[in-house]
């Protein structure tokens, strides 16, 4: 039997009955702030209760793709104006005009984070403060207003505690939280949009890739880059990631999990994989390329930094010339949806080099350390771990 809370169910049941707590109009429903406080109080104390509260979901074979769950939160608001108030609506297809900034010059950006169900039935969230200032790093370059650090948090605890029911039960995997910020407003000549929509819809997953748990066999890609030099290889734009389809297609027809980019320079230094950062360890010490606004300043890859030094391992964040990467002990990758997915391998110009990997690996010590913190089995001392119940 899965221990969870009663209230959640309660919650749900509020969400889709209370006139007194949501207004309708027409299929939205908007979120009071005072409701929204009133539902949370409600869900402070855990109880127990049955499987059934949970969705009726295969839980054992989770992959990593779109099961539509219950809510999505919308926020609007206009350029020189701020974000004031968003609402949950029935999750479902949204109308954009074809001229929207979005459609044409691809004006957005994206977050992805995680809602996590504990044994004793309490929800939590990684670290959602980084997500919310890295959205407001990433509005900044893209020339949109964004929601301030309180709101983009509470917006994301309002879609998981909404969309609880999708939550996995402990083990099986977490509720994938996707936040958009979206130039929406029409815009014929390049410039900014004049209306802005910031949106956070929620599915559950478990391993991004299909390998499950297994080793990565990564290729190192020299003809396509990711990012170049004043690009937006730093911030978590849109644009970002549909140039990586090619590489990644090739690559994956050729057996590989996924492709290891250089700088756009030399084409010599590692930077990242199509949706995650890389580490190296040689002889004890942990490498990884510096954030220098070519790659993605991973909330993951921070963390992890800080748990290896902790640990008492010396990092080191600077340039990687991929033939040091080539003669590393272990290699491994670290995100959101990837977690820290040890690589088993990596080919270069022809040339296929294996890394340690398993059970008495570094990379596994540092795995089961950041699990641990986020499924409560060791104290979390940074107070990463966000309570939403
Ligand atoms: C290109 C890229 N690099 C790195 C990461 C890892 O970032 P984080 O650990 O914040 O999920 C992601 C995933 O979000 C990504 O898309």
């Amino acid at each position: 039997m899965i221990k969870r809370s009663i209230c959640h169910g309660k919650l749900i049941s509020s969400l889709r009955l209370s006139s007194s707590l949501l207004s309708k109009h027409g299929d939205q429903q908007f979120f009071t702030s005072q409701a929204a406080a009133a539902l949370l109080k409600e869900t402070k104390s855990p109880a127990h209760s049955d499987d059934e509260d949970l969705a009726p979901m295969d839980w054992d074979n989770l992959g990593f793709g779109l099961v539509p769950t219950d809510y999505m939160y919308v926020m609007n608001c206009s350029k020189d104006e701020h974000f004031v108030r968003g609402r949950l609506n029935h999750y479902g297809n949204i109308e954009l005009s074809p001229c929207s900034a979005v459609l044409n010059y691809g004006q957005g950006i994206f977050e992805g984070m995680k809602a996590l169900r504990r044994e004793d039935g309490r929800l939590f969230l990684f670290r959602p403060d980084q997500n919310a200032i890295r959205m407001k790093m990433g509005a900044e370059r893209m020339c949109m207003p964004s929601p301030s650090i309180d709101q983009f948090i509470d917006a994301v605890k309002h879609t998981a505690l909404a969309n609880n029911r999708w939550i996995p039960p402990p083990g099986k995997g977490s509720l994938y939280i996707r936040s958009l910020l979206l130039g929406t407003g029409p815009v014929l000549g390049l410039a900014p949009a004049s209306e802005y929509t910031f949106l956070i819809y929620a599915s559950p997953v478990c391993n991004y890739f299909k390998e499950g748990t297994a080793p990565l066999n990564l290729y190192v890609e020299e003809e396509y880059n990711r990012a170049s030099r004043g690009g937006a290889g730093g911030v978590k734009a849109i644009t970002n990631y549909s140039p990586c389809l090619k590489a990644q297609a090739r690559a994956k027809s050729r057996g590989f999990s996924d492709v290891l980019y250089l700088d756009s320079v030399d084409n010599k230094y590692i930077e990242e994989v199509s949706s995650c950062n890389i580490f190296i360890i040689k002889d004890g010490r942990i490498l990884t390329p510096a954030t220098n606004g070519t790659i993605l300043p991973g909330i993951t890859r921070k963390s992890i930094i800080e748990i290896a030094r902790d640990l008492g391992y010396t990092v080191e964040e600077r340039s990687i010339p991929v033939e040091e990467l080539m003669e590393a002990d272990e290699v491994f990758c670290t995100g959101t949806a990837v977690v820290l997915s040890s690589v088993g391998s990596i080919t270069y110009r022809g040339n296929r080099v294996e890394y340690k990997t398993g059970t008495h690996s570094v990379s596994k010590k540092l795995l089961s350390t950041f699990m641990g913190i986020q499924t409560g089995h060791i104290e979390d001392k940074k107070g990463w771990m966000v309570e939403i119940n």
